[in-house]
């Protein structure tokens, strides 16, 4: 890839695992009352075909790394599981209050944070009061993001009892000295052990999430990784560019300076390593950074026409109302979103209150939801089509003017009512989402907001 494309392209841009994303939320037509009203209606729609998804935020950890990005609480002290887990429980039970039936879970995520830091009797605890007032969807999805240093065959053995067949491990990268600069030293062994367990436990998708562009890597770390990895062979691989935003997280991004990072050149081109790598080995790209065998449901989603993109990041499959539960999650009822609050001590004490712990959201307009649709079409798919007028929105034709300089660098195609990534495109896909992102476009950030695209 060209040096030139990437100095032309590398911006500050969104992951889009929502629209409109949330720095551009409009809290003017937001309310508790608005939120319930959108979540019951998509609800509605939904729940006796598609299912609905749960995501349940698990914040603690007990040691820091330093890149990480996620809403994480760090403590080695475990009495604080029973009193959060009791409050998750409660906020299910709300919302089920709320919805008045027994929703159909079609997919249900644990993440975190580390879900691995909680012992087996408390994960046991939440799965059974999740599930005594839902019904799991036949051919239900349910999977974890587990820590290769904390998770043991009894975790993946009551997990598999409640039906989870997918685990996605952190890996990073396997290089000592980039580990001791994020603070996670992992040994391989470990990761070995903990991908063997589960397959011996019969989970069928095992995951491994690496990143490039992290302090200190190089390309040789990139290939080692990934060789490392290539003995193994992971279902899915998510391949993260590493998103480096220590303006909004307090907790973390420090014990390393921005001159220890890769440059833009050098973070592609472990990308481009990396990429070549992986599908050598047999692993086909699937979206924006994900891979995948072709025996994996990510996979099949792709020639189902079933891959979804919310934000929990990818999933299989395309359930309109996500509800997130804990600290920080965000809930999508496909009309609108809302997210809880951040702090454990607060979240607690709402729930005790009877409280909804919603602290912001978004309810979407017409045009949002014509826009939302041609963002998952270009994440999912690398193309979107507008054939009817349902597809059409007012700058549609500006949006197809503005990308008249990606046309000419051969990054999409387009004519009348389709427009396609290229191959060469597909790394700047987020690119091409931004300018139909008419909410950035109207309103340009004066600060960074968002990681840089490459
Ligand atoms: C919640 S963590 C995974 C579970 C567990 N806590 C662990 O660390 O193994 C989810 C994943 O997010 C990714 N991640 C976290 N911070 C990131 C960042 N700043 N840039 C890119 N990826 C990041 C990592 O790959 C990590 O494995
Ligand atoms: S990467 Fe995982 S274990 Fe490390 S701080 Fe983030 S959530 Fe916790």
């Amino acid at each position: 890839m060209s040096s030139n494309l990437i100095s032309k392209y590398n911006v500050a841009g969104p992951r889009y695992t929502s629209y409109p994303t949330v720095p551009y939320w409009d809290n003017k037509y937001f309310s508790l009352r608005s939120w319930k009203e959108s979540l019951i209606r998509g609800y509605k729609e939904s729940n006796s075909t598609e299912g609905i998804s749960i995501y349940v935020h698990l914040p603690f950890c007990e040691s820091l790394c330093t890149f990480c990005g996620c809403n994480k609480r760090i403590t080695k002290n475990h009495s604080v599981e029973i009193p959060y887990l009791k409050s998750v429980i409660k906020e299910w039970e709300m919302y089920c209050d709320l919805l008045k039936e027994r929703p159909v879970i079609k997919e249900l995520h644990l993440g975190g944070g580390t879900p691995t830091f909680f012992s087996i009797e408390n994960l046991n605890l939440l799965l059974n009061g999740i599930f005594r007032i839902a019904n799991k969807s036949e051919n239900a999805e349910l999977s974890f993001e587990g820590h290769p240093n904390n998770t043991t065959k009894e975790h993946l053995r009551l997990l598999s009892k409640f039906g989870f067949q997918r685990v996605s491990y952190g890996v990073q990268d396997y290089n000592e000295k980039v580990q001791k600069s994020i603070h996670r030293i992992q040994p391989f062994e470990n990761v070995k052990k903990v991908t063997k367990e589960a397959r011996d436990t019969g989970f069928t998708s095992v995951g491994h999430d690496i990143i490039f562009g992290l302090p200190f890597q190089t390309k040789e770390h990139i290939i080692y990784t990934i060789e490392r990895t290539k003995e193994l062979m992971p279902d899915r691989i998510a391949f993260y560019s590493y998103a480096h935003v220590p303006w909004i997280k307090g907790n973390g991004q420090r014990g390393y300076k921005e001159e220890d990072l890769p440059t833009a050149n050098e973070k592609r081109e472990q990308y481009e390593i990396g990429k070549k790598m992986l599908l050598e080995a047999g692993y086909f790209e699937i979206g924006m950074d994900h891979f995948a065998l072709s025996t994996d449901s990510l996979y099949q989603a792709i020639e189902n026409r079933t891959l979804h993109r919310n934000f929990m990041g990818y999933t299989t499959s395309k359930t309109r109302v996500m509800i997130g539960l804990g600290v920080s999650a965000i809930s999508d009822s496909w009309y609108g979103f809302a997210q809880n609050v951040k702090g454990v001590e607060e979240y607690q004490n709402l729930i005790e209150n009877n409280i909804s712990p919603v602290y912001r959201g978004h309810i979407l307009t017409t045009e949002d939801l014509i826009i939302r649709k041609h963002i998952l079409n270009l994440m999912c798919n690398f193309k979107t089509t507008w054939f009817t007028k349902d597809d059409f929105f007012e700058d549609l034709p500006q949006v197809i003017h503005s990308l008249k300089e990606m046309f000419q660098d051969g990054l999409i195609e387009f004519d009348s009512n389709f427009l396609k990534i290229t191959e060469r495109g597909k790394p700047f896909v987020r690119n091409v989402c931004m300018a139909f992102d008419r909410r950035l476009q109207k309103n340009k950030p004066e600060t960074q907001l968002f990681s840089m695209t490459v």
